[in-house]
């Protein structure tokens, strides 16, 4: 399979995306917030992201057979705590960044306490998203657990991103490895994990789409390390050149831009190789997995 030269995702991703935005809009009015507290929230969603991990819940979805319907509502749910993570990812005490998904960071366009408390809300209203979902009861309790470990995995790696006090007997490779994993890869993971939870579970399926979103969720940072050193903000939507002035721990600072590359290339292979039990139906996946590598934005 070539890859595809397109800055924008495959179309199959572009067409997914009005049912997700759409779907997020009404959710997030649905919780029938405070004025002041729903503007901040739709300000911080519905601006512009690529939403990758709904359209992977979506296209994991998919590949196992499983119902459209419940795999949107998955989807909302992930998508919910990755724009959490983003806000409080660009606060003063970590990131200190100004620009999102080109435009003004939600403390910079509102205040510090409305970015944390419209964090805090948001990561609640994925778990009550859940928890009013069209799921059966032991599903929600499967997917509620999910969600939760992967958002403690999420914060461990922002720890580790921001604080520091990584394992000392790691080598910087696998210490950079475990910042990874978690920061990212944990969501992205859980986001296809979802989608295989909308199908019927064969153990095969299951293990396919876990392995594919371990693979692929590695992979999404790395290649947002290579976005922060060779983009242009016009382009990526936010600041790019930061990682090495706050002296974070990526890919290319540990092991050079080249052989991060090499290892783009390595987890690419093995995310399609992991899909091989899921035979056609995973194709659109496939072709994803191609422009998630090539990304560059
Ligand atoms: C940015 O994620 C944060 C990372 C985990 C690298 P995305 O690149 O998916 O950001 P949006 O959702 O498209 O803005
Ligand atoms: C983000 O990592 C990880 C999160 C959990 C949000 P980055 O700090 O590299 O993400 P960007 O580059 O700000 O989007
Ligand atoms: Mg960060
Ligand atoms: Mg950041
Ligand atoms: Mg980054």
């Amino acid at each position: 399979m070539t890859a595809p030269s397109s800055a924008e995702p495959p179309q199959i991703v572009m067409s997914q995306i009005p049912l997700i935005e759409e779907a997020l809009q009404s959710q997030i009015h649905s919780f029938q917030l405070p004025k002041d507290l729903e503007e901040a929230t739709l300000y911080a969603v519905m601006n512009g992201g690529k939403r990758v991990r709904p359209a992977l819940t979506m296209l994991c979805a998919e590949a196992v057979n499983g119902s459209e319907e419940l795999a949107i509502q998955a989807a909302v749910a992930v998508e919910l705590v990755h724009c959490f993570s983003l806000i409080h990812d660009d606060l003063p005490a970590l990131d200190d960044d100004h620009l999102r998904r080109g435009l003004p960071t939600l403390h910079i366009k509102t205040n510090e306490a409305m970015a944390i408390l419209a964090g805090d809300n948001l990561l609640t209203l994925a778990f009550l998203q859940i928890a009013h979902s069209s799921f059966d009861d032991h599903k929600k309790m499967l997917m509620s657990k999910e969600l939760a470990e992967s958002t403690k995995n999420m914060v461990v790696g922002q720890v580790y991103d921001t604080l520091g006090n990584l394992p000392s007997s790691l080598t910087p490779e696998d210490q950079v490895k475990l910042v990874h994993e978690n920061k990212t890869g944990a969501l992205i993971r859980c986001a296809c994990v979802f989608g295989g939870m909308c199908g019927e579970q064969e153990k095969s399926h299951v293990e396919a789409i876990t392995k594919f979103g371990t693979h692929i969720g590695l992979m999404f940072q790395i290649v947002d390390d290579l976005i922060d050193l060779h983009g242009c903000q016009e382009h990526v939507g936010k600041a790019t050149r930061k990682d090495s002035e706050a002296g974070k721990l990526t890919y290319p600072s540990v092991l050079g831009a080249e052989e991060s590359k090499n290892i783009i290339d390595h987890l690419k292979n093995e995310a399609e190789r992991a899909l091989e039990p899921l035979g056609t139906a995973a194709d659109c996946l496939r072709s994803f997995n191609l422009w998630l590598a090539q990304r560059t934005r």
